[in-house]
């Protein structure tokens, strides 16, 4: 199994290209289903999470094809097996979003419960109920959701909780389904209207996406369409994150603040200065920064997938932080990591007080999920000596070329066998 071996304590400098979001890629390779003409997504990033949805998609009946730069040509023409397995499913939870999109197509799915995962029981009963309010029937047997529906109709929805892939496969759903759906208690995030924005283009009706209230007029049909996809906020986030704690001064080119400002706040409140550019962002820093306490919560709030990289950012500042997770019951076990290199957390339940110290040291450390990961190399940066990080195959889920692309910011840093 891959390791990351990192020897810390240089500021990262230069620059380096931002991906695609992954966030953003999975829903819009699911959007393809949606019709039998070629949907055309750029700036795919190469990351696990898309291979594996694209294997899913190729084994429903899709056809796929790679161009020479970072596009793919869905067409799911072929589309005959409206089916997502458990052995998909369960490495990658965002095959939930084929569930909408299927069943508005077809009428017919079967999508394996995703379970639980390592950072809380993450269940999908809003996606269900409504797509339920919709009209179909959905059953859940031997660990599969079951649905079929003739036609879906359009409803009001109201989600109880926010939920970025619920809304997405709503909003897929409702793209097809007939007369008009309301989402209520809609997710913000930025990836939800980069799929609004691809699925007009295919011809659909959504209005509303961004805000919190989203009307979705239902067509007959949808066409194929060309889609550039959106920069990754948390890969953003963790290279600025990364970039402040080693003191360094580093360029983001095919970003922009304006998708993680509360990111961008924070950064500024710890002491970094950020150059917001049109298509780029700069930082630099002076470490040690600030701590800053902070609470994670839907967009436009700070992300909870941004938790696990400011805790080393307090664990090396000056004063002490109370961070709060709202979002997952069970994330922060980056915490007991850090902790084997030297930092200072006390967790009750989902606050967890962060002390500053004045430095860490390398150690071998634990990735347990993708975030974490991050976290963990961003804390190889800035730690003494060596660290060596196992069960990175998380952070290939979710960050494109990472140690490439810290390299070329000066990081010593390389993947051992
Ligand atoms: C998405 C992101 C993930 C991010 C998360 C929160 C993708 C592919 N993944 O995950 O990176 O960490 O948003 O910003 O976009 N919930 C329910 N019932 C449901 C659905 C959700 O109780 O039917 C709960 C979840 O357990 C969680 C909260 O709602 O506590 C938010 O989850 P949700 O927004 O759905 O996360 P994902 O869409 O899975």
């Amino acid at each position: 199994m891959d390791k990351l071996l990192i020897e810390g304590g240089v500021p990262l400098a230069g620059e380096v290209n931002i991906s695609g979001a992954k966030n953003a890629a999975l829903p819009l390779l699911c959007a393809a289903l949606l019709t039998d003409q070629p949907l055309h997504l750029s700036n795919v990033p190469h990351l696990n999470d898309v291979s594996t949805m694209l294997r899913l998609l190729v084994q429903m009946g899709v056809d796929v094809t790679l161009d020479e730069k970072n596009g793919i040509v869905l067409n799911a023409g072929g589309l005959n097996k409206p089916e997502a397995p458990y052995d998909m499913v369960k490495t990658m939870r965002a095959a939930i979003l084929t569930l909408g999109p299927l069943l508005a197509r077809t009428g017919r799915a079967r999508v394996s419960l995703p379970g639980g995962c390592a950072i809380g029981a993450r269940p999908v009963d809003i996606h269900i109920r409504g797509l339920q309010a919709m009209g179909a029937e959905i059953h859940v047997e031997h660990g599969y959701i079951l649905a079929k529906a003739k036609r879906l109709r359009g409803a009001k929805i109201f989600c109880d909780l926010v939920t970025v892939t619920g809304t997405e496969n709503l909003m897929m759903a409702a793209a097809l389904a007939d007369g008009v759906t309301v989402i209520e208690n809609a997710a913000r995030e930025p990836e939800v209207v980069d799929l609004a924005i691809c699925l007009n283009a295919m011809g659909a009706k959504v209005s509303g996406a961004g805000g919190d209230v989203i009307t979705i007029e239902g067509v007959e049909r949808l066409s194929g369409a060309h889609h550039r996809i959106m920069p990754d906020r948390i890969e953003t986030g963790t290279f600025l994150v990364a970039a402040a704690v080693t003191g360094g001064r580093v360029r983001l080119n095919g970003t922009s603040c304006g998708i993680l400002d509360a990111v961008v706040e924070k950064l500024r409140e710890a002491g970094a200065k950020i150059d917001c550019r049109e298509d780029a962002i700069e930082i630099s820093a002076e470490a040690p920064l600030n701590a800053v306490n902070l609470r994670t919560a839907p967009y436009p709030a700070f992300p909870t997938d941004m938790q696990a990289q400011f805790m080393v950012l307090n664990s090396v500042a000056r004063g002490s932080a109370m961070m709060t997770e709202t979002i997952f019951e069970n994330r922060f076990m980056h915490a007991q990591e850090l902790r084997r290199l030297g930092a200072d957390i006390e967790i009750s339940g989902n606050n967890a007080v962060v002390k500053g110290v004045s430095r860490l040291d390398g150690a071998t450390v634990m990735a347990t999920d993708l975030r974490a990961s991050a976290c963990l190399v961003v804390a190889g940066l800035v730690a003494r000596g060596e660290t060596l990080i196992d069960r990175i195959y998380h952070l290939d889920r979710g960050y494109e070329h990472i140690e490439e692309k810290l390299s070329q910011l000066g990081a010593r840093i390389r993947r051992v066998h």
